[in-house]
Formats: structure tokens, C-alpha cells, sequence
């Protein structure tokens, strides 16, 4: 982008720098490996959907690395291959995550839940543990982990998915205080209302209706999503807080929750109505 003639430093606010994007293969992860590489990252995607992770890999100059966040073995093969590429680990974002199954607790599976919590707890501690001793020794580094905004407010999201987005809370709270003595910041950043596949699919499943076309549930969360008139949520608003958290300007940043929901959750929207 051109700005009076300069070339914007925003363009490349993490040159040279070398990032780990868990679930970047599509949604919200794809769009921030977008940005990152746009911002001079060197990035590698790292996820199960290896033809779509793939193609964007190739279209973005990044690197693919098949990996299930669930397999511990695979986060630390995914970690060796930003090793052996540039020598070091700067940026370790843990996004990959999956929607929980709906339903009453009192009828809750807890075989389901274990699964959903082997992605979205143990993948996103795998992620925290082997960029941690990535990080450590060198110059410091950043870990950004996606909770949700169904981790600060409850009714949002299912049982399973909302306790292991607010288990990610701790989480980061906790490994930020270790690890802040090795210069590695530990950050959560917060969606609401992102029309990703994982949003329409959830929308489809809560409301009973799975053959609800993606423009109408794009529309509901637009209308429902946020405060700000005309306003609601893209991967994009996502992927730019990502950057932030990521880059240099969010140095004295750390055990933080970014939350990026137009402010939805900061209000009782049923009262909205007394401004209107
Ligand atoms: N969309 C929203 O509104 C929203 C809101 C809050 C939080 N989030 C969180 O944002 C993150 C990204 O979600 P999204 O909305 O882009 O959904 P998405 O379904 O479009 O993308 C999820 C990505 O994670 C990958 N993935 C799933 N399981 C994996 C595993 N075991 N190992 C590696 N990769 C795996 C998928 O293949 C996919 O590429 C998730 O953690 C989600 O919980 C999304």
C-alpha cells in the first residue's frame, strides 16, 4: 500500500519474522496467515486440511505442515519445521479450534466433550509447551491462543466449547507468568460473530435447521452481533488484532484477552433499546 508516496512500515511489521499458525488452513487462521505474510512473516500453516492448507500455503509463499493439534508429536513436528526453515520461532498462534456438541448438560456426552477438549485445551497447550521451549534462550517470542467470546459471556456457544475457551483464559494467564521472565509474551484474543464455516455450521445445529442458507445466518449474526451500527465481524477484523498482538506495537502486552466482538459483550443488548 501506498501512503503519500511511502511505502506503509505497516505493510511489514513482523519482517523476517517466523510464525506457527494452528488451523490456518481456512477461516479466521487463514485470513491472519494472509496478513502475516503480507506483514514479511515467513509462515507456516499448520493443520488438517492439507489440500485447502496447501493452495494457500502455495498462493501466499508459506509453508504447509499436516498437523493435529490434538497429537503432541505433530505440534512438535510442526515446531521443527520453523526450526529447520529459519532457525527459530517467533509467533506461535493456536487457532485451530472445533464447535461442541449441542444440547442439555444433563444429557452432556462426555466422550464428545473429551474430544472437543483434546483440540481446543491439549491442542492449544501442546502449542503453548513446544513454542515455549522453542522461545526460550533466544530473544523471546509471542504465543497468541483464540479463545471466544462465549469464554467471557455464557448461552453463546455450547457447554464443552464454552469451557474450554474459558479454560484458555487461565491458561494464558498462567503461562504468561512464567514465561514473561524469557521475554515471551502470552496473549488470548477473543472472536464473536466471525461467519467462518464453524459459525453457519453451529448456527444450523443450535437452531435445528441444517438446511439454513449461509447468507441468512450471515445476516442474523450481522444484525445481533455488535453495537456498532452497520458494523459486524470479518476473519479480517481478526486476523488485524492478531497482527497487533503479534507485532512489536503490543510489546508491554502480555496475559491479556483481546477481545474483538464490536463490543457485544460489554452490554446488555436487550436495553439497547433506551439510545434509539
Ligand atoms: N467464527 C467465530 O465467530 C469464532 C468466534 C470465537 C472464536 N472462534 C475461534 O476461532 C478459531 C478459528 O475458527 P474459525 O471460525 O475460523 O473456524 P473454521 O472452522 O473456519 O476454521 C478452523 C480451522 O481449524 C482447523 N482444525 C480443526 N481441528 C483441527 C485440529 N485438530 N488440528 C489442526 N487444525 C484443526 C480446521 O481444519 C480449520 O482450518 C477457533 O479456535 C474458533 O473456536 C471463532
Amino acid at each position: 500500500m501506498e501512503l503519500n508516496g511511502c511505502k506503509s512500515f505497516y505493510e511489514q511489521r513482523l519482517k523476517g519474522r517466523v510464525a506457527i499458525i494452528t488451523g490456518g488452513a481456512k477461516g479466521i487462521g487463514a485470513a491472519t496467515a494472509k496478513l502475516f505474510a503480507h506483514n514479511g512473516a515467513h509462515v507456516i500453516i499448520a493443520d488438517i486440511l492439507d489440500d485447502v492448507g496447501l493452495t494457500l500455503a502455495k498462493q501466499i509463499g508459506a509453508r504447509y505442515v499436516h498437523c493435529d493439534v490434538a497429537c503432541e508429536s505433530d505440534v512438535e513436528a510442526a515446531v521443527d519445521v520453523a526450526l529447520t526453515w529459519h532457525g527459530q520461532l517467533d509467533i506461535m498462534l493456536n487457532n485451530a479450534g472445533v464447535e461442541g456438541p449441542s444440547g442439555s448438560i444433563a444429557a452432556m456426552s462426555m466422550k464428545e466433550m473429551k474430544k472437543l477438549v483434546a483440540v481446543n485445551v491439549c491442542g492449544v497447550v501442546h502449542g503453548i509447551k513446544h513454542a515455549a521451549r522453542a522461545m526460550m534462550g533466544t530473544k523471546g517470542g509471542c504465543i497468541i491462543c483464540t479463545s471466544s467470546s462465549a469464554a467471557v459471556m455464557g448461552g453463546l456457544a455450547s457447554h464443552a466449547y464454552s469451557l474450554s475457551k474459558a479454560a484458555l483464559l487461565g491458561l494464558v494467564r498462567s503461562a504468561a507468568c512464567e514465561l514473561g521472565v524469557h521475554g515471551i509474551r502470552v496473549n488470548c484474543i477473543s472472536p464473536h460473530g466471525v461467519p467462518s464455516d464453524m459459525l453457519v455450521n453451529a448456527y444450523r445445529k443450535f437452531l435445528g435447521k441444517p438446511d439454513l442458507e449461509a447468507d441468512d445466518i450471515q445476516r442474523m449474526v450481522a444484525e445481533s452481533g455488535s453495537l456498532l451500527k452497520g458494523r459486524s465481524a470479518a476473519m479480517e477484523d481478526v486476523a488485524r488484532a492478531s497482527l497487533f498482538l503479534a507485532s512489536d506495537d503490543a510489546g508491554f502486552i502480555t496475559g491479556h484477552n483481546l477481545v474483538v466482538d464490536g463490543g457485544f459483550t460489554s452490554a446488555h443488548t436487550t436495553l439497547r433499546f433506551i439510545y434509539q
